[in-house]
Parts: structure tokens; C-alpha cells; sequence
């Protein structure tokens, strides 16, 4: 991997703050009802890994009165807005701090259940995740993993996107990421001490203006590290922008949110 590329490439915070609101509002209805059909009722204890700005862990706070709720992160920034939103939301059940999962356990008692989306997609590796989110697990413990497939695809097809597409997949290549997640993950949890109890397959459609400025709202996440790895030009990046702009406002144009696998695993 080239050094010089961030690991984690997106920006965290408010600068990141609208896009992942978008993503949340798209994924969670899809999320929200694969988890109230496979998280037993009974839980006691949830942790949520790379929470971000919490609308997960807030909900299973808020589903979960009688469990106790832990979101981690690996960011400050992120946690920041979790704090808040638990405020806002008075969810006194559920807890946020800093932890990097791919280092070390947990200091928590073991969890009946732990849950990530969109994480893996941004680990280099993946086998201190699962050796933490294992160690910090029931046996018998539930994990539930949502990773998504890359690319993005529009009608009618849109030069710009398919371009923005392979510059993501380059970028992510750089940094020794994998965005599109699907086939490695299913062949990685073969090799774990875990049975897979469902496995599914969520996909949005992106129909308004504001869902489909999730593109070009990824696309700028990623522009200051195109251009310092000098894999896009400025003009390059602002063409695409604009195009991706130009889709986001057609009312004629249907945008593909990213195919996302939804495993749930239990722990042997
Ligand atoms: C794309 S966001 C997904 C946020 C949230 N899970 C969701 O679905 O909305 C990925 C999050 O993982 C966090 N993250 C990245 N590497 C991490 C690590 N090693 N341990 C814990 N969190 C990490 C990032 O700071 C970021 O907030």
C-alpha cells in the first residue's frame, strides 16, 4: 500500500455528516428489518463497531430498552455526533467510545450480539476485526455483518459515473482497501469458527434529487485524495462532479444504490 493514502479515505464528522445521513436513511429500512427478524428478542448487550454517527446504535437502543447498547469508533469526530443524537433521542441505554476494533478486545463483558455496516469495506485487513469481534462475543453470539458490492450504475448510463466508479475502485486499490466486498467476505467467514444462520441481499433505489446527490457526495469524499495521488486532475474531478450534479437534478435518471450482503453469523 502507498502510505501517502489515508486508510480510512473518507472524511468523519460534519464533513461527512449529510452523506452518511442519506445513506442511513437508505439502508436503514433494509437494516432495521433484518435485524428485528434475526436478533433475539432477548438480547442483553449490542455493540455497535465503526457506529459513526450512531443512527444504528441509537436504534437499537431505542428497540432494545432492556439491553445495554455499546457503539465504537475510531473517531472523535463521529462519536461526537453520537453523543448528541443519544441526547437528543434520550437513550440513556446506549454508550459510545473510541476503539479501534482491528487492534485490540473490547474492555466490556462479552456481548449477545455485536453488528457492522459499511466497515469492512474501509479495513485493509480483516483478521484482527474478526479476532476482536469473536473475543468480544458470546459463545453462541450473534454478529451480523452488512458489506456492500462496488460499483454505483445509473439509467441512462452516465459516462461521468462509470469513470467516478473506476477511479473508486483505483483509490481504494491504492490504500490496499476493497470496496466491493461480497466475494472476499463470503470466502473469508468459510474459514471462521462460526455457523451462518441467514444471509441476504439488500439493494436501494436512488429516485429523489437528495438520494441521488449520494454520488457525487462520494465522489467529493474521495477528490482531495485523487488529487493528491494524482490519479485525477482538477479539471478531471470537477467534470465529474458536475455530471454527477447534472444526474442527481434529472428526473429521468435512476441511480443503483450499492448491492449490500447481509450475514448473520453466530459464534460456535
Ligand atoms: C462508512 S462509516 C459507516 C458508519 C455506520 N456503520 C453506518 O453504517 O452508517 C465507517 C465508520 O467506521 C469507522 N472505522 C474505520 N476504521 C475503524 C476501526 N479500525 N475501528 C473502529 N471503527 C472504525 C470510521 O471512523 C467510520 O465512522
Amino acid at each position: 500500500m502507498t502510505k501517502n493514502t489515508p486508510s480510512y479515505l473518507l472524511q468523519v464528522g460534519v464533513a461527512d455528516r449529510e452523506r452518511l445521513e442519506i445513506l442511513a436513511e437508505l439502508y436503514n429500512p433494509g437494516s432495521q428489518s433484518f435485524l428485528q427478524a434475526e436478533l433475539d428478542k432477548s438480547s442483553r448487550s449490542i455493540l455497535d463497531i465503526g457506529c459513526g454517527p450512531g443512527q444504528m446504535a441509537c436504534w437499537f437502543g431505542e428497540k432494545f430498552l432492556d439491553s445495554k447498547v455499546v457503539g465504537v469508533d475510531i473517531s472523535d469526530a463521529q462519536l461526537a455526533i453520537c453523543e448528541k443524537r443519544r441526547n437528543d433521542l434520550g437513550v440513556p441505554n446506549v454508550q459510545f467510545f473510541n476503539h479501534d476494533i482491528t487492534v485490540e478486545k473490547i474492555d466490556h463483558p462479552l456481548f449477545d450480539a455485536a453488528y457492522c455496516r459499511f466497515l469492512l469495506m474501509h479495513l485493509e485487513k480483516w483478521d484482527g476485526f474478526f479476532e476482536q469481534t469473536l473475543a468480544a462475543c458470546k459463545p453462541g453470539g450473534s454478529i451480523f455483518i452488512e458489506e456492500p458490492a462496488f460499483p454505483f450504475f445509473c439509467y441512462p448510463e452516465s459516462a461521468s459515473l462509470h469513470r467516478a466508479n473506476v477511479l473508486g475502485n483505483q483509490l481504494s486499490t491504492m490504500a490496499g482497501l476493497n470496496f466491493d466486498c461480497i466475494a472476499p467476505l463470503w470466502r473469508y467467514i468459510r474459514h471462521l469458527d462460526v455457523d451462518v444462520c441467514a444471509v441476504k441481499f439488500s439493494q436501494p433505489a436512488l429516485t429523489t434529487s437528495r438520494e441521488k446527490s449520494l454520488l457525487w457526495r462520494s465522489f467529493h469524499q474521495i477528490k482531495d485524495v485523487l488529487l493528491v495521488s494524482k490519479l485525477a486532475t482538477l479539471a478531471d474531478v470537477n467534470e465529474i462532479l458536475t455530471d454527477l450534479d447534472a444526474v442527481a437534478r434529472d428526473p429521468r435518471s435512476l441511480v443503483g444504490g450499492l448491492r449490500v450482503i447481509q450475514l448473520h453469523l453466530k459464534k460456535r
